[in-house]
């Protein structure tokens, strides 16, 4: 990051010169860290479209281009030649690992598979019918219940256990959370699988039968956590930057980003969009729902189109649909009706003139739900599977945060625009 020119300032008849930063790749930063003690005033900026919150080298997204870069690293090239373990250690540690590196961080991950035994119990006080991402909240926010010797996070060796423990249950807990809906015993991991594997095998095997996880699924079960890893300053990132700043432990940090992600502008979106895809149900129909996304009165929107940095493809989408094909092809589904409304859908938007004047391209989410569905996951489990995904990119981001000698909380300023000063009223006065 160099600090190159400088942006002038003019306000109440004083100049205020301000330090332009220039990061790697992207645009130039303005440096604004001392406008308020310098000049007095805040800037505005609600839902931050103008603000980089922090410095990072995890995550570069170029919304023009639609490019996603790990650590520089091109998602497609991941996507097709990695896996997803070698993407952890990547974000989690900055480089590709060395064979002994990546040994040692796979066997690291096994071994942290298991939750603690007494934590079925704590499953079994919510009801059978919960939104598995309502347990996630709460069974990854009491992690910090069960694993109080990682809480430290002055401490650089606890801050590396709970990352490892996080990147290793929250798939179990996933796993355990779909279990506990369906009525059916929680089925522990097994070391010997690979990471997609094994969470293919905790949600879909059952004591009575052998499961054998098919190669091929796997590999595209390890696509999806590939694509969904990180993704610069999200919602969901934020918050748990927003949460560590304070000096939150790490399991509480994370449970607060499950929150916020899954929410239907966010991770909900797939769950939102493959119902919606539904609702739509055959090709016919889509010039209905066209027309009501286009309603400034009506609250619909296309799920699974637009993005807030985005505005051109998302790469990550360009991959998912290449991968929706092949998964349907393998999992014998033919005319799939609702690829077949997805596929037109994406045609129609894309040459509509008020989703192509407004850049409104497919997002991750439009056509993730297509593949997990086939793959025999129900539509509660899609945000469950982003947001195990998503656990590292929020680890590497809280880490990174942590070990910032600049960290400070963080605490954002507001422009007030509620009643002035007045004076109490007692209530037989009003
Ligand atoms: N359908 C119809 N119109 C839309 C859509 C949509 N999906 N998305 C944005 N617009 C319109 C919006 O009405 C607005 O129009 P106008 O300028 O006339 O008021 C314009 O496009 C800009 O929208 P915005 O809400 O100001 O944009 P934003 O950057 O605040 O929101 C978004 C981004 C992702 C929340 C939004 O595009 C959206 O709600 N999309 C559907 C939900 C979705 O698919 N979310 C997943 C995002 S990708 C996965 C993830 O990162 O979580």
């Amino acid at each position: 990051m160099a600090e190159g020119n400088t942006a002038r300032l003019h306000h109440a008849g004083k100049d205020y010169d301000l330090a332009v930063l220039s990061p790697t790749a992207g645009p130039d930063v303005v440096d604004i860290r001392k406008l308020y003690s310098e000049a007095g005033v805040f800037t505005y900026d609600p839902g931050f479209t103008s603000t980089a919150s922090c410095d990072s080298t995890i995550t570069y997204i170029d919304g023009d281009k639609g490019e996603l870069w790990y650590r520089g690293y091109p998602i497609e090239q991941l996507a097709a030649q990695s896996h997803y373990l070698e993407v952890c250690y990547l974000l989690l540690y900055g480089e590709l690992p060395t064979p002994d590196q990546l040994v040692d961080f796979e066997t690291r991950i096994t071994r942290h598979t298991m939750v603690h035994e007494q934590m079925h119990y704590f499953f079994r006080g919510f009801r059978r019918d919960s939104h598995p991402m309502a347990t996630m909240v709460g069974v990854v926010g009491a992690m910090s219940a069960f694993y109080h010797d990682s809480i430290d996070i002055n401490d650089p060796v606890q801050r590396e256990i709970a990352s490892i423990r996080l990147i290793a249950k929250v798939p179990t807990i996933a796993a355990m959370a779909y279990k506990y809906s369906l009525g059916q015993p929680f089925v522990y991991p097994r070391n010997e699988l690979d990471y997609a594997s094994n969470f293919l095998h905790m949600c879909f095997s059952v004591p009575a039968e052998p499961y054998n996880v098919d190669p091929a699924l796997a590999r595209a079960m390890d696509r999806i956590f590939t694509l969904h890893a990180d993704h610069e300053q999200n919602a969901s990132t934020s918050t748990v930057r927003l949460a560590g700043s304070s000096g939150a432990n790490p399991f509480a940090c994370i449970a607060a980003g499950i929150a916020c992600l899954w929410g239907p502008a966010h991770g909900g979106a797939n769950q939102a969009c493959l119902e919606m895809l539904r609702q739509i149900g055959s090709v016919d129909r889509i010039p209905e729902f066209i027309a009501r996304a286009k309603d400034k009165n009506d609250p619909f929107r296309l799920m699974g189109f637009g993005h807030r940095v985005y505005k051109n493809f998302d790469p990550r989408a360009k991959v998912m649909k290449e991968s929706a094909d092949e998964v349907l092809d393998l999992m014998g589904v033919h005319n799939n009706p609702t690829l077949q409304v997805a596929k037109e859908l994406e045609k129609i938007a894309r040459e509509d003139e008020y989703f192509v004047s407004k850049k409104l391209y497919p997002n991750v989410d439009f056509y993730s739900g297509i593949i997990l569905e086939a793959m025999g996951f129900p539509t509660s489990m899609f945000t469950p599977i982003f947001a195990l995904s998503r656990t590292v990119g929020w680890i590497s981001q809280w880490k990174e945060m942590i070990a910032d000698p600049q960290n400070k909380i963080g605490r954002p300023r507001q422009l007030y625009i509620g009643a002035p000063r007045r004076d109490y009223k007692p209530l037989d006065a009003r």
